[in-house]
């Protein structure tokens, strides 16, 4: 059995992160999504990997290697343009030849693994297998129709009236059927080949589409709001640990790893939080549920909830919470007259004032 990871999307909802970096590649305590995706492919035993990239195809390579890092082999397939999951797996044709393979979305985050699905389809192996799980606004995904005894009936792709709230998650299990099924998508409203309809094409003619709704959580990591509840649950498992430096003055509580080289003086670290290498913070506190990246200055400032990413710098901010916080920002507090706000702000940001 392959994997086929889709890395090729623009993440138009995480702007202006993903102006500079692939949505796939946001951490999340400390960790790009996507690593998590490979790790937990790894553990269900595939390691032939195929990663669907587009645009950004540079920055995917660079992270990922040739997969050796997490004991998979990567082959990278260039897709020209984002014309969607059904027209990924086409230009994946050759590549997954007649092997069976599981489709994972490389911005879904699937918590506890996909071990037990990949196992059960290997062992029973119907002709596709979806993921589904309840959500609250299910009219911005996949949504799945299943009748009284667990088949599926009807998938639609974002539909206005939802016949249901099961969202299809971004993870898919598939035999060489589905290659007839994608051969015969046309392009869905939003000028795209949707893998809904070829796995709703399946259904039409006959194949076994088994779908498992699944308890563990997860979420399209499409914007900021998504990517601070997902980094919230991750802090929650993180490995404890100090290696950089904590001075006398300062207090660690609960669940914090600091990486090597970083420096925490006089300050207040809760967990769950995460503080990456060669990070100072200084004079504040940080937590709960806070990531901050490698190469950070934090001082003078309380960041709680929030993401801040490598080489930022935040200074007599006063509290600072909810936030996503791109790479080598720099946020700063002045006291001064008259009161302003000052900014420069990149195109798509997103800013609150409290006053
Ligand atoms: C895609 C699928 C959708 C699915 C979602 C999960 O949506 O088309 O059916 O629910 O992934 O992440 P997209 O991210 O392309 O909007």
């Amino acid at each position: 059995m392959k994997a086929l990871v889709l890395a090729g999307g623009t993440g138009t909802r995480l702007r202006p992160i993903t102006h500079t970096a692939a949505k796939q590649l946001v951490p999340v305590a400390n960790k790009p999504v996507l690593f998590y995706g490979i790790e937990s492919i790894v553990a269900a035993g595939i390691t032939e990997i195929g990663v669907v990239v587009g645009g950004t195809a540079d920055e995917i390579r660079a992270a990922l290697g040739d997969g050796s890092a997490f004991g998979a082999r990567v082959t990278y397939l260039p897709q020209e343009a984002p014309l969607g999951l059904a027209h990924a797996v086409l230009v994946a044709r050759d590549w997954l030849a007649d092997d069976d393979f599981v489709m994972y979305l490389g911005d879904n985050f699937v918590v506890g693994g996909i071990t037990d699905v990949v196992e059960e389809f290997r062992r029973e192996r119907p002709d596709a297998g979806i993921l589904l799980t309840k959500v609250a606004d299910p009219s911005v995904f996949g949504v799945a129709e299943l009748g009284p005894d667990g088949s599926v009936v009807r998938l639609e792709e974002k539909p206005p009236a939802p016949r249901s709230d099961l969202a299809l998650v971004g993870v898919y299990l598939f035999t060489p059927a589905v290659h007839e099924a994608v051969a015969a998508c046309v392009p869905s409203a939003r000028g795209e080949l949707e893998i809904t309809d070829a796995v709703q094409w399946l259904v039409d003619s006959g194949h076994e589409v088994r779908a498992t709704t699944i308890t563990g959580y997860w979420k399209d990591t499409g914007n900021a709001d998504d990517m601070l509840e997902v980094n919230r649950i991750v802090l929650e498992s993180v490995e404890p640990g100090v290696e950089g430096q904590v001075d006398e003055a300062s207090e660690i509580v609960g669940r914090v790893r600091i990486g090597p080289g970083a420096r925490i003086v006089r300050s207040r670290i809760v967990g769950p939080t995460v503080i990456g290498a060669g990070t100072v913070v200084t004079d504040s506190h940080i937590g709960a549920f806070t990531s901050i990246a490698d190469g950070c200055r934090i001082s003078g400032s309380e960041v709680e909830f929030s993401i801040v990413l490598q080489g930022s710098r935040i200074e007599d901010a006063g509290r600072v919470e909810g936030s996503l916080i791109g790479r080598s920002v720099h946020v700063s507090g002045a006291v001064r007259a008259p009161r302003a706000h000052r900014f420069v702000l990149g195109d798509h940001s997103r800013i609150r004032i409290a006053f």
